[in-house]
């Protein structure tokens, strides 16, 4: 067995010389090198953002989104969307370990990796299900973890299906714990779908009762489950696109003051602003949304003079699949509700 680069640099293609998340082709040759992983994969879970953009150009259409999705990774060796850049995470079965490498894992683990789809090296012989409204797609294929590809075996205690979708979005709320301190103010926009339940989940632990969390979606009734959990304060119905409207409705629901820290956890463009304006100068504005665009936030902050702190949606942080199937762990309600609509 020959041995590779830790980051995966030995299966760039084009351009030469790039990592794999930039490259615009990786090798999906499935020939082990020493310190690389092969896992038989049995699902993907696809980026939010990208399922969308998917959905939208195959017309909602179950059939023709499995078809690019094979297209993409025949032309990739790859599931790295050409339009949102982003990937999303696979399950599978460990089918082999390379010779070199050192790992708790055996032959035979289920496990979910952790590093995107859109650096994996995949190969897909077809796709089996296309799942509507959970991104999730069931599939036949092989997969490569580089020896510095994060992984998490799969729960024993939690069905697959649910450990999955959690840990596509497991940065969002294990950020938002790191971000938030006690008595905050905090506004999720996107509060309805994965990622803005698990993060008014950790929002609300964090603040504590001398905090304040608010959250708003496009749906009117999309806080009603947080708000029976009494994990969101307040929720409003706006669409995060129209700017001017979010920080009106947002400041309103919140007694007129600005917000300490604000997440973008919404699947579509243009929702930059909305996160900025509610924030207080010297406030945290949080992008997990794969389609943020840092132009649009970096010079509209600039442009309406808000000294605040952005951090991109770095997808890992430390300990982040532990707190996240911790939150599932210890609420029974949000267990449901992931089994309810993400299983
Ligand atoms: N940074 C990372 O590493 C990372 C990892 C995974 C995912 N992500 C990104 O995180 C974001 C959320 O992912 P997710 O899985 O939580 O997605 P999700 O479950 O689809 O949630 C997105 C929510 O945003 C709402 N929404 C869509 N358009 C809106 C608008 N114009 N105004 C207000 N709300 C709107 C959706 O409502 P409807 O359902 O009614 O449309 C949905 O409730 C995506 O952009 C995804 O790409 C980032």
């Amino acid at each position: 067995m020959k041995r590779g680069s830790e980051y995966g640099l030995h299966r760039v293609i084009e351009p030469e010389g790039c990592l794999p998340q930039a490259a615009l082709r990786i090798s999906n040759d499935m020939t082990l090198f020493s310190n690389e992983i092969l896992i038989d994969v049995q699902a993907l879970n696809i980026d939010s953002a990208s399922f969308w953009q998917l959905s939208e150009v195959s017309g909602g259409d179950r059939d023709e989104i499995g078809r690019r999705i094979m297209e993409i990774v025949a032309e990739r060796g790859k599931m790295q969307n050409p339009v949102t850049g982003s990937g999303g995470m696979l399950i599978g079965t460990v089918a082999a370990i390379g010779d070199d490498l050192q790992t708790d894992l055996q032959v035979g683990d289920k496990v979910a990796t952790l590093v995107s789809l859109s650096l994996t090296p995949l190969r897909l012989d077809r796709v089996i299900r296309v799942h509507h409204g959970t991104d999730r797609i069931d599939v036949a294929g092989q997969a490569i973890l580089f020896e510095s590809g994060l992984y998490a075996k799969l729960p024993h205690d939690l069905p697959e299906a649910m450990a999955l979708a959690a840990l596509d979005v497991a940065g969002a709320p294990a950020q938002m714990h790191k971000l938030i301190r006690e008595g905050d103010r905090v506004l999720i926009i996107g509060a309805g779908g994965k990622s803005g339940l698990l993060s008014a989940y950790a929002a609300k632990e964090k603040a504590g009762p001398g905090g304040f969390v608010a959250g708003c979606d496009l749906a009117p009734d999309g806080g009603d489950f947080l708000l029976q959990q009494a994990m969101l304060d307040r929720y409003f119905a706006c669409d995060a696109t129209d700017a001017p409207s979010l920080m009106e409705k947002a400041l309103a629901v919140g007694d007129g003051r600005e917000y300490d820290v604000s997440v973008l956890v919404v699947n579509v463009p243009g929702a930059e602003m909305s996160a900025i304006l509610p924030v207080r100068d010297e406030g945290t504005v949080y992008f997990f949304s794969m389609a943020t665009s840092f132009t649009k936030a970096a010079l509209g902050a600039e442009g309406i003079g808000k000294d605040v702190s952005m951090l991109i949606g770095n997808g890992y942080t430390k300990g982040h699949a532990d707190f996240t199937l911790g939150l599932l762990r210890r609420y029974a309600p949000l267990r449901q509700r992931f089994a309810d609509v993400y299983c």
